[in-house]
């Protein structure tokens, strides 16, 4: 009889993110001896409404955001619920982790710590199944691989200019495959460098990779966009254009939108005319978060008036968690969600709001964050899940690239069998 495999080690170290703060490594041992390890990344601008990122608080370390307790908890109160379980469900483990914490947001023991460990967990499985992560995250994975959605342009709360909408992306979602994706945004993300430098404009990059000058308006940075486009020798059936409002830091009591930078309030009313007047004028794929994710009423009317051409993305609206997609479902608003698995903390509950989605026909956007790691982990979910838009910053810093390194290897071994996200988005009424 084949014996069965169980877990015999949970072990966690401080180590540092991309943006140089202190994070979380996990890891996990098995009883046949197979390792996983993983990494969590941590967002800047961060919706109300995630699950808690814990911090030792201790103003002496890291200006109080280092992780020491937090590892500490990992190895006290994790391993020994965890060690001599079964390695067999996913499910179970994270469900453990859940119980133990107890909380409805993952304070106690926090989503960092849980999300750490469920990850390394998940490794660990696939190495003692002798498979890539990608097939394992759900049983057998798919063999469609994500269209990148490249962060090229930084303004909002995650650059020093004066730009407000805190991203414009490039969608290579017409290339032929992943890699030409890659290859046609690298392309695009090298043009607008050389635009920018003829201009006498900054080149130095934010912290996911793209460039972060100042220009006139938000327009001026889609006009450049535009530009860089042409002049890498693409054109828009190839080429699509995303936004990442964050719309939510410009929310003011009264409901009124305030963009700080162009000094400038609108009501709802105008600021839903803005979204409707550009998807007429730029080639806009995709809008994420256009509104608060408090302003239910305003994405109501958004979604009725956009929702048939373009993706209307929930980020800081669904938070990655199900039972929030729900409820956004059955009021009909927004029709894509932005995938983070550090915002709901688990393994499992990154794949149940996948499901939910995927069953409602909303499209699934797997996503990094500003403060990421070289754990490659968000590429093999974006495989095994489905989802056919990978989010990761722009062809730049090793924490980003990571992530298109890792795409590109896993095309190579699929080889002709794999397939291409981006071809499902020229469906008519995707744009
Ligand atoms: P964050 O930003 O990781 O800082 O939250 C990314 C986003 O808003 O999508
Ligand atoms: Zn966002």
């Amino acid at each position: 009889m084949k014996r069965k495999i169980h877990i015999v080690e949970v072990d966690a170290v401080e180590v540092l993110d991309s943006r140089g703060h202190p994070t979380v490594f996990a890891q996990v041992i098995l009883s046949d001896g197979s390792r996983g390890g993983a990494m969590v990344p941590s967002g800047a601008s961060t919706g109300q409404y995630e699950a808690h990122e814990r911090r030792d608080g201790d103003a002496d370390r890291y200006g109080g955001k280092g992780v020491r307790e937090v590892v500490e908890s990992i190895r006290r109160d994790v391993a020994p619920i965890l060690v001599g379980m079964e390695a067999s469900s996913q499910q179970a483990v994270d469900s453990r982790m859940c119980r133990l914490d107890g909380t409805d947001d993952k304070h106690r023991l926090g989503a960092n710590a849980i999300l750490a460990v469920s990850l390394a967990f998940a490794r660990a499985r696939a190495r003692s199944a002798g498979k890539p992560l990608w097939q394992m995250v759900i049983d057998g994975g798919g063999h469609q691989l994500p269209c990148p959605m490249m962060n090229v342009l930084n303004g909002g709360a995650h650059a020093d200019n004066n730009l407000d909408i805190q991203e414009f992306m490039i969608v290579p979602y017409g290339a032929a495959d992943v890699c030409e994706a890659i290859r046609c945004g690298s392309e695009v993300y090298h043009a607008l460098g050389r635009l920018l430098r003829s201009r006498g404009l900054s080149t130095a990059v934010g912290d996911e990779g793209g460039y972060a000058p100042s220009l006139d308006s938000d327009e001026q940075a889609l006009e450049l966009l535009m530009e860089a486009i042409k002049l890498a020798g693409y054109d828009t059936d190839t080429v699509a254009i995303a936004l990442d409002v964050a719309a939510g830091e410009w929310l003011q009591p009264d409901g009124s939108y305030h963009l700080p930078k162009a000094a400038l309030t609108l009501s709802r009313e105008q600021l839903i005319e803005k979204w409707v007047s550009w998807a007429e004028t730029w080639p806009l794929i995709s809008i994420e978060d256009p509104l608060s994710d408090d302003d239910h009423t305003g994405w109501q009317q958004l979604t009725t008036a956009l929702g048939n051409r373009l993706l209307l993305v929930g980020d800081d609206l669904f938070v990655t968690q199900e039972p929030r997609l729900t409820a956004g479902i059955q009021k009909g608003i927004a029709n894509a969600v932005l995938i983070k698995p550090n915002q709901v903390g688990s393994v499992s509950e990154t794949v149940a709001t996948v499901r939910a989605a995927k069953a409602a026909g909303y499209v699934p956007i797997m996503s990094h964050r500003s403060g990421d790691t070289e754990d490659p982990a968000i590429a093999d979910m974006a495989i095994a899940l489905g989802a056919p838009l990978i989010k990761t910053g722009a062809p730049c810093r090793a924490e980003r690239t990571a992530k298109y390194n890792r795409l590109l290897t896993i095309a190579h071994d699929l080889g002709e069998n794999a397939r291409f996200g981006g071809s499902l988005l020229q469906l008519e009424g995707q744009r």
